[in-house]
């Protein structure tokens, strides 16, 4: 518990922790399996075959663990650079629990990692991704929007030098709208009355703080922003045409990305996903259907950002804490060099469900709760940066809705399907951060 508020857990049957734990899971997991047969009927080499079939043996013994709710037991020592912090943290909090009992928080990433040792233990497969063919399939399922937006900014932007003052900001505060990454959906349809009504959806709404931030940023010496990321595919390149939009504007000099080090609740990025995305934008023959001119400004995109990379304006970083069974509340202690770093950001964009989760530590606090009270050290600790959570809600946690929040929850609780697994709502919560 937190401050008596309980953690979700796998037998709560009223979250959805419980559907997750009891059948989402073995259902992704079955999934990962036969992506991996596929890869190992593809294989020739008796030593790859032989050390696959090994990989698929023991997801199949995860299989069992899973499904007959086993202890969680520590993590096999592979070299990796997390497994310290993993044992640690089943030792201090976790020892004799089991998937159901443990934090879903904590049982849902153990298994993510229990499904990489599946293959870092293995000779040929150590940095198997059991998701990567569904992760690159997203990309290209989404031609339409991809297209859109290259053509839209494949061209830097310029704003005219006959603007005033006041009328350049008002520029960037509107690209700053339709550029951002919560709101990219909406451009298909760009009129104002679709953005409005997107923002209706968003029960927790800091924009307009949010942009006051984001103008700060430019006075700041670093300019650095950091994007702590989610999914791959589509909603990666999302953040790139927002991180794209900030350099250009001249808001920020310096954008920093976190990925993850393997294969992580499914769509998370990986270098590889990252790498994948820059060059298939550049090489690709993803869209057969697409016009020339359409893969031109594709091309001239991917271009541009890969030559962000080279000058350092954008840089990829993996720390191992981002895949561990940690809140983000433990980030400042368990993580002291990875807090050091984001105290020197001017603003982190936290993208998704997952991080918010791990921000909030995931307990059931009302939903009137103020985001930096929910995000405990995240806002309170010396150094904490500006934080920003951009989260589609997709299960229990819902914090920042304000005063009137917990009526605003109790009227959307009749709502079918339920409105925290819907995806239908939204928050956009700041937290002012605490110079250090
Ligand atoms: O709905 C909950 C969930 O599936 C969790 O398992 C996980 O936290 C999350 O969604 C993943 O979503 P996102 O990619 O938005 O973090
Ligand atoms: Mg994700």
């Amino acid at each position: 518990t937190l401050h008596g508020r309980p953690a979700y857990r796998g037998y709560h049957e009223y979250s959805f922790a419980h559907a997750t734990m009891q059948s989402r899971l073995p259902t992704i997991l079955g999934k990962a399996i036969e992506d991996t047969t596929r890869t190992l009927n593809e294989q020739s080499s008796e030593e790859k075959v032989v050390d696959l079939v090994a990989c698929i043996e023991r997801m199949g013994d995860l299989m069992i663990d899973l499904s007959e709710n086993h202890k969680l037991r520590p993590i096999i020592d592979d070299d990796e650079a997390d497994v310290a912090l993993w044992n640690k943290e089943i030792a201090k909090y976790f020892q004799g629990k089991d998937f159901m009992n443990a934090p879903w928080l904590f049982a849902e990433a153990y298994k993510y990692r229990r499904l990489h040792e599946c293959f870092s233990v293995s000779k040929f497969w150590k940095d198997y991704d059991v998701f990567y063919r569904q992760k690159c399939d997203t990309f290209s399922r989404s031609a339409e929007a991809v297209f859109e937006l290259s053509m839209r900014f494949a061209e830097p932007f310029k704003i005219s030098d006959n603007l005033s003052p006041e009328d350049k900001l008002e520029f960037e505060r509107n690209m700053f709208k339709r550029t951002h990454p919560k709101q990219i959906k909406s451009l298909q349809s760009t009129g104002g009355d679709h953005l409005a009504a997107t923002e209706k959806n968003i029960l927790g709404n800091h924009l307009s703080e949010l942009w006051e931030s984001v103008k700060e940023v430019r006075s700041k010496t670093g300019g650095r922003v950091d994007f702590v990321l989610d999914n791959a595919g589509f909603e990666l390149y999302c953040d790139c045409v927002y991180a794209d939009f900030l350099l250009q504007s001249g808001l920020a000099t310096q954008i920093r990305f976190h990925g993850k080090r393997f294969a992580w609740f499914v769509s998370d990025v990986t270098r590889k996903d990252w790498e994948w995305l820059l060059n298939t934008m550049v090489y690709g023959q993803l869209f057969p259907k697409a016009t020339d001119v359409e893969l031109e400004s594709l091309r001239r995109l991917g271009q541009r950002w890969k030559q962000y990379e080279k000058e350092g304006k954008w840089v990829y970083e993996q720390h191992p804490f981002w895949c561990t069974g940690y809140t983000f509340w433990e980030l400042h202690s368990e993580a002291p060099d990875l807090f050091l770093h984001l105290s020197h950001s001017d603003l982190v964009f936290f993208k998704g469900d997952l991080n918010h989760r791990k921000l909030t530590y995931d307990c059931a606090a009302p939903a009137s709760t103020p985001f930096d009270v929910a995000i405990g050290p995240m806002a309170s600790s010396a150094g904490a940066p500006k934080v920003v959570s951009l989260r589609t809600i997709k299960s229990d946690v819902v914090v920042g809705l304000g005063d009137q929040g917990d009526e605003i929850a109790e009227k959307l609780d009749k709502e079918e399907p339920g409105w925290k697994i819907s995806g239908k709502y939204a928050v956009v919560l700041l937290s002012e951060g605490r110079p250090g």
